[in-house]
């Protein structure tokens, strides 16, 4: 060009001109500054969230109160630590659309399913069927086959998967049918599949099941923060998230559970005594009283200081609030999703998440042949994302701290690094936590 600048640098200039006009406009731009990531281009918030300043001014203050009160903290600390489960449940409640009652943290994803279905079982009388499907995270078919073998039952014939067509998502017709072609007493399906990105129809699934006396259960721990939930009004029996993903609460932080209160009085699987009716737990009876509320499907003394950061960070998703999160979630991948077709499907690269907003979580699939070695050239170019089997990078543009000019910085340097090739020199075989 005539003034020494090539094409394709203006090109780039009108992009990323582009996403900083869209960064000017969105509402949510502050609350980046509040959170610290080790990397300029931080896109694995579906893996694990960053930390922010409220999450650490929380662990903070928990660790001065262990110095200040001692075994007092248990009353006297604020909140106090003896009531913190369901405190975070009261903060939980609103981005579930449930009642504070009905929400409680406690546990891990993997534990909370250990004790929910475990609970949902001992309720069922003749059919002990759970529908699962073939694109689950390995967790929850691991935990549901030990529930079912400790009740004399064999996994292999009680645990029904549901097919995928297509490999990446699976059809809600198909999750309906399954329900008629076994004997199924409990549904237990993800909420969004933690590969594809695939955002499941919580309430057909949940409707098509109770039609059919059928317990409707969900695996959250891909949309708890990023998709605004209504498991109360959609009527929902039990779910189960994890608190390190979208809610920023810190790696292994303490995970969380709903249950329906028409449950409450249930006696739980897995009971424990931080699970005893509050008033008279320290009476020490040896016999259980379920609390009237899904803190009875609390096991042990809440971790304090796994606990503490999922204060804080809640504090900065009250502020921001769900729906505007889940709105610029939505710009983000969508914008995401349109760099893929027009900047980078031309290098090999294909999306694997439904294109339908209303069927979308948080993340974008892409798929590529050597997306192995093509997420560790990201990686150590400061963009990090993730690999999953076979063939998918999981590109995650968390709203509270993620924006467009991000995406477009990251759909460039992906195209550069195959474009000259730079990925040939990593090794393709996969190990360790990718
Ligand atoms: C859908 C899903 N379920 C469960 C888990 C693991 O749960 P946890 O380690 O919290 O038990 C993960 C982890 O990424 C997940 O993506």
């Amino acid at each position: 060009m005539d003034d020494g600048t090539s094409a394709d640098e203006t090109v780039r200039d009108r992009g990323v001109e582009q996403a900083r006009r869209r960064d000017d406009k969105d509402q949510l731009r502050e609350f980046a500054a509040r959170f610290e990531t080790p990397d300029d281009l931080y896109l694995d918030g579906n893996s694990l969230g960053p930390i922010s300043d409220s999450a650490e001014q929380r662990l903070d203050e928990a660790v001065e109160q262990w110095r200040e009160f001692g075994i007092k903290g248990w009353s006297s600390a604020e909140p106090p630590w003896f009531w913190y489960g369901e405190r975070l449940g009261e903060q939980l409640a609103p981005l579930l659309g449930a009642s504070p009652e009905e929400c409680v943290a406690t546990g891990t994803t993997t534990t909370n399913i250990h004790t929910l279905i475990g609970t949902f079982l001992d309720k069922l009388d003749d059919r002990t069927g759970i529908l699962v499907n073939e694109l689950d995270f390995p967790t929850d078919h691991y935990a549901i086959r030990a529930q079912l073998r400790q009740r004399g039952l064999d996994p292999d014939e009680n645990l029904h998967l549901v097919e995928s067509r297509d490999g990446r998502t699976i059809e809600t017709e198909d999750v309906v049918a399954a329900m008629d072609e076994h004997e199924v007493g409990i549904v237990f399906m993800p909420s969004v599949l933690y590969r594809s990105g695939q955002l499941f129809d919580i309430e057909t699934i949940t409707r098509e099941a109770h039609e059919r006396d059928i317990y409707a259960g969900f695996d959250l721990a891909h949309s708890v923060g990023v998709v605004s939930h209504q498991l109360a009004t959609h009527d929902v029996d039990f779910a189960v998230w994890c608190s390190y993903k979208y809610l920023n609460g810190g790696p292994g932080a303490v995970g969380g559970l709903y249950v329906n209160e028409r449950h409450f009085g249930t006696t739980p699987a897995l009971a424990g005594w931080w699970g005893h009716e509050k008033e008279t737990q320290f009476d020490m009876d040896l016999e259980f009283t379920p609390a009237e509320s899904a803190g009875a499907w609390q096991i042990s003394a809440v971790p304090l200081f796994s606990s503490a950061p999922l204060l804080g960070a809640l504090e900065l998703h009250h502020e921001a609030g769900i729906d505007a999160i889940r709105e610029k979630s939505v710009d983000l991948t969508s914008y995401l999703i349109s760099l893929v077709d027009e900047e980078l499907s031309a290098y090999g690269c294909e999306v694997g998440t439904p294109r339908d907003p209303d069927r979308r979580g948080g993340h974008v699939a892409i798929e590529h042949p050597d997306a192995y070695r093509i997420s560790q050239a990201l990686r150590d170019r400061g963009a990090v994302v993730d690999f999953r089997q076979p063939d998918v990078i999981r590109v995650c543009p968390s709203p509270l701290y993620v924006g467009f000019e991000e995406v477009w910085e990251f759909s460039q340097l992906t195209a550069d690094i195959i474009e000259d090739d730079i990925y040939q020199s990593y090794d393709a075989d996969p190990s360790g936590v990718t």
